[in-house]
């Protein structure tokens, strides 16, 4: 199987973007990620994709026309999938018209609970403590024009305990955010071939 060119886009540490990676490696996935892209320039993600020869560019979101640079980089690189891996910024038309039902991200909540507008990163996990839920977890879903409203493809649950603090709550999720991430892929890789 071919599998799919994958243009990464993250602003953190890339613990998302080293599962891809690693599973690319391991043949896990079939596709390949061939660029990452930051609108952080210290964005630990792109270290990652250095140690792995991936061409990694960072962009600052200020600068004219960046969304079109994002496009522009990805065409170079013949990236056919985007996958927004703890990237916090709203992706515009520009990149979902050039990539439609060809973006996906990973939210740490079982949406639609705890997404859309400020529910980002240690917000999502401090709300779902909040609100004393007993479940959370996380969701894999095709970005729309809309935040955290799209088509979901993969979620998966983890327990809450009350003893919970947002940062255990988020190491948690974080673990299977890794892991439906690579399924989600792995079953968009499928459905591309069918
Ligand atoms: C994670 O908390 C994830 O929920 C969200 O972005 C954060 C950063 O993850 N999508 P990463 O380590 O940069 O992939």
């Amino acid at each position: 199987m071919q599998g799919l060119r994958l243009g990464i886009l993250a602003s953190g540490s890339g613990s998302n973007l080293q599962s891809i990676l690693e599973a690319s490696q391991n043949k896990v996935l079939a596709s390949q990620v061939v660029c990452v892209i930051s609108n952080k320039k210290e964005a630990y993600a792109l270290e990652r994709a250095k140690n792995y020869g991936v061409s990694a560019y960072s962009l600052e979101a200020k600068e004219k026309d960046y969304d079109k640079k994002i496009l522009e980089l990805f065409r170079e690189h013949g990236v056919n999938f985007v996958v927004l891996a703890g990237y916090l910024k709203i992706i515009d038309q520009t990149l979902l018209k050039a990539y439609p039902k060809a973006i996906i991200n990973i939210h740490p909540s079982l949406l639609p609970k705890f997404g859309g507008k400020g529910y980002y990163g240690k917000k999502v996990h401090e709300a779902v403590l909040l609100a004393k839920e007993t479940v959370s977890g996380a969701s894999v879903h095709y970005v729309d024009e809309g935040i955290d409203t799209g088509e979901i493809i993969l979620q998966e649950k983890v327990p809450v305990y009350q003893t919970d603090t947002p940062e255990v709550l988020a190491k948690r999720v974080l673990e299977i955010e890794h892991q439906i991430l690579v399924k989600a892929i792995a079953k968009i890789e499928r459905e591309a071939v069918l």
